[in-house]
């Protein structure tokens, strides 16, 4: 049988937003669906681990793009996948998130003329330096189907000229993943691991080039977290590019020195699991802000805007802006309620396949 759903996955949060789907699918119908891997994020605390934990240890095909320059990546993503689209002829490709490999995987696609979905469209920071945006708004643009998670996502792409027909409010596919193993993230209680207390401690995560390519600015946030160090206890999964450059920087050790606990990139579940009995989360990741708020932990966001107000106005989400002595606000308090934020239900990924699964039935004619 021929594949009808082709899904471009490259990089730690493509996983997690793509699975609630391509199970939803799997539960509704038999149509063949294929899972292609470009490579982007290879490393198995980023990769193979992530995918183990969500159920999909091994993807259909697996490209091998690698790192790189973006022009580097996007270009070799771009090769790549044509020819995985000219062999299998998939009828419809679905994309997630923002990085390059979602924007490889549908600009491939509407190349060779195959309808695109793209599953979280129409966040927008309106900061063109985030390669992230770029990704975003291009994307969307060559986008057919335009799954969306929150209203300003709906009103973003109205602006643009997108057609309401496209745009198909599903919600939020990365909360699926999170009701999903939620039970047994506390469960594996990772914490007790490193001897932490529940709500006491903060949890950080930091990976954007704005935060951690600049020494300068890099050597400030490390201050700051060995001073959050002396009020709280600090726990800190290092993305690799953040860790070589703490490393190059000599960083590293001032950290430790300090008491915060470094440690290497978790899989999803041992990290859900820190997240769900952390007293603060500092970050500045995307979808961290979203699992913060669907948890109900505070989350302080280190940087100057978010693609996702919503976690702002709805959320426990708080903008710190640019400047690392922000950090300083940061403390750890009790866990809140769970926002509630229409669409974060669990239920997105159901939504979305039924959309997939109608179009197909459109025979892939889903303009
Ligand atoms: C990418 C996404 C970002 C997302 C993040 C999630 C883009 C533009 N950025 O950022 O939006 O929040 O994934 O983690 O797509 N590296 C490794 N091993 C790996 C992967 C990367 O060591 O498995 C190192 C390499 O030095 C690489 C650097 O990290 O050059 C950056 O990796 P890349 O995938 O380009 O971007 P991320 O920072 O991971």
């Amino acid at each position: 049988m021929s594949v009808s759903l082709l899904y471009v996955v490259g990089a730690r949060p493509n996983f997690v937003k793509a699975v609630p789907v391509i199970d939803a699918v799997c539960a509704r119908s038999e149509v063949v669906q294929c899972v292609v891997h470009t490579g982007q994020h290879y490393d198995s605390a980023l990769s193979a681990n992530v995918l183990e934990d969500l159920g999909l240890p091994k993807p259909d095909r697996f490209l091998g793009v690698g790192s790189g320059t973006h022009a580097d990546q996007t270009g070799r993503t771009l090769i790549a996948v044509e020819r995985a689209l000219l062999e299998e002829q998939p009828k419809i490709v679905v994309v997630s998130g923002d990085v390059n490999a979602t924007l490889g995987g549908a600009l491939a696609a509407a190349k060779v003329g195959i309808p695109v979905a793209h599953i979280e469209s129409g966040l927008r920071s309106r900061d063109r330096t985030m390669p992230e945006e770029i990704n975003r708004l291009l994307t969307d643009q060559l986008a057919d189907l335009l799954f969306v998670h929150s209203e300003d996502a709906v009103e973003n792409l109205r602006r643009e000229g997108v057609a309401d027909e496209q745009i198909h409010f599903v919600g939020n596919t990365m909360i699926d993943s999170l009701r999903r193993f939620e039970l047994r993230a506390l469960e594996r209680a990772a914490w007790t691991r490193f001897s932490l207390r529940p709500e006491e401690f903060v949890l950080v995560t930091l990976h954007r080039p704005s935060n951690v390519d600049d020494e300068d600015r890099l050597a400030a946030i490390a201050d700051e977290l060995a001073d959050l160090a002396s009020r709280a206890p600090v726990v800190f999964p290092i993305h690799p590019r953040t860790r070589a450059r703490l490393d190059d920087t000599g960083l590293l050790g001032r950290l430790e020195a300090a008491g915060v606990a470094c440690l290497e990139p978790l899989g999803y579940i041992d990290f859900l699991s820190l997240e769900t009995a952390a007293g603060a989360v500092l970050t500045d990741s995307g979808g961290i802000q979203e699992e913060a708020s669907a948890l109900g932990i505070r989350c302080f966001t280190l940087r100057p805007n978010t693609e996702r107000p919503v976690t702002l106005t709805l959320g426990t989400n708080r903008l710190l802006g640019d400047d690392p002595a922000s950090i300083r606000q940061v403390m750890p308090g009790p866990r809140g309620a769970a926002a509630e934020i229409p669409g974060w239900d669990g239920h997105a990924g159901e939504r979305a396949a039924d959309i997939l699964l109608a179009a197909l039935v459109d025979d892939g004619t889903v303009r």
